[in-house]
């Protein structure tokens, strides 16, 4: 049975490892190198020196290759190295970039403070229906977030991507929110798929990391600008998340689960509104949702009605980590207005299940949500 025809929870187990090796072990540990031995020609060696290249990157960009569907992936020291070496090198002076205005708050930094000033027109749109396609015409690059970090806004990628390849332009989806076991941009018509891996990627709220992969081929450009830029991952992280990326399919089945519980259990009371869940029956994004992603990931979204509720709920959780990012195995939660830069209420929780069982994350928020009713 060729690996392929496993599910892709299953392929996660063992993608990137080498063949077995009597006494080996099954994922080798990581290479700790500055320089590597080097007689001769650097052409002959695959390693040279630590800011090129390593083997314990090596190994989990062919996984991240294998699970994207991609024909290479680079991995990077954040998720924000990634998007950067994606943009940076690329766009130049009267080019025309569009982008989310609901996307992860970074992004549009990186383009309205970086690329803006440079000559780069930056054209924002929100993200539900197809909304960006009308900002289509005269596109270089189109850059897509489905689901959308914090709204859980999603887009249509096939038809966006088609939309912008028509015009010439290229396509990227960060798939942070989805990761490659919920969704596959690159089989969509995407050209990138860039993403942070600190969220449920490597999912123990431990590191930092990212990586762009790629639909055709390796994009020299991309490997090229991280060891010029020097925006290079430390071998340790990227073997962490190595190890960690065996149990994204376990992880996800209960985080999943819990978040569908808890969106359903939300969307009964009155004293919560606006809840947001991709997987929820009813969600204005749930049946493009239901078409392109495969599982819905932990996000969901409410709001409390207020400022002081919205603190009261959070202090009263005993299972919910007030924090800021997601997708980590210890459920988590934050009102997301204490940051500017997002259209969100006052009252707006993003909530990120983890991986406890789901009638206690459940149980807890509800008697939480009931003591800070008042
Ligand atoms: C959707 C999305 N993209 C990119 C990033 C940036 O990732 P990192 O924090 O790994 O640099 C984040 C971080 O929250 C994010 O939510």
């Amino acid at each position: 049975m060729a690996r392929e025809d496993f599910g892709d929870g299953t392929r996660a187990v063992r993608a990137g490892l080498p063949e077995a090796g009597q006494g080996e072990p099954f994922l080798p540990g990581p290479t700790f190198a500055a320089p590597y031995h080097l007689r001769g020609r650097p052409e002959d060696s695959d390693f040279v020196y630590g800011r090129y290249g390593n083997p314990t990157w090596s190994r989990y960009e062919a996984a991240l290759a294998e699970l994207e569907g991609g024909a290479a992936a680079v991995v990077f020291a954040s998720g924000m190295a990634a998007l950067s070496a994606l943009l940076l090198p690329r766009l130049r002076p009267g080019d025309v970039l569009v982008a989310p205005a609901d996307s992860y708050r970074g992004t549009r930094i990186l383009a309205e403070r970086y690329l803006q000033p440079m000559g780069v027109e930056v054209r924002l749109a929100p993200t539900p229906g197809d909304a960006m396609a009308a900002q289509l015409d005269g596109a270089t690059f189109l850059l897509l977030e489905t689901p959308t970090n914090p709204q859980l806004e999603v887009c249509d990628i096939r038809a966006l991507a088609d939309a912008a390849h028509e015009r010439g332009a290229l396509v990227a989806v960060d798939n942070t929110f989805a990761t490659p076991l919920g969704q596959r941009p690159l089989e969509l018509g995407a050209d990138f798929s860039v993403a942070s891996a600190s969220k449920m990627l490597t999912g123990h709220a431990d590191l930092i990391l990212g990586y762009v992969a790629t639909r055709d081929s390796a994009h020299p450009a991309i490997t090229a600008w991280r060891t010029m830029a020097g925006s290079v991952p430390g071998p340790f992280e990227v073997w962490l998340a190595h190890r960690s990326l065996a149990t994204l399919g376990v992880r996800l089945e209960r985080q999943c689960a819990t978040a569908l519980a808890l969106a359903q259990a939300l969307a009964e009371r009155d004293d919560v509104s606006a809840v947001r869940y991709p997987g929820l029956e009813g969600d204005p994004s749930h049946e493009l949702a239901a078409r392109q992603m495969t599982r819905f990931g932990p996000i969901l979204s409410f709001d409390v009605g207020s400022q002081e509720r919205a603190d009261r709920f959070l202090a009263e959780c005993r299972l919910v980590s007030d924090a800021t990012s997601f997708g980590g195995v210890h459920t988590s939660a934050e009102r997301r207005a204490r940051w500017s830069g997002d259209a969100v209420s006052e009252g707006f929780i993003r909530f990120s299940a983890g991986c406890e069982e789901t009638a206690d994350v459940v149980g807890d928020v509800l008697r939480a949500l009931d003591t800070a009713r008042s």
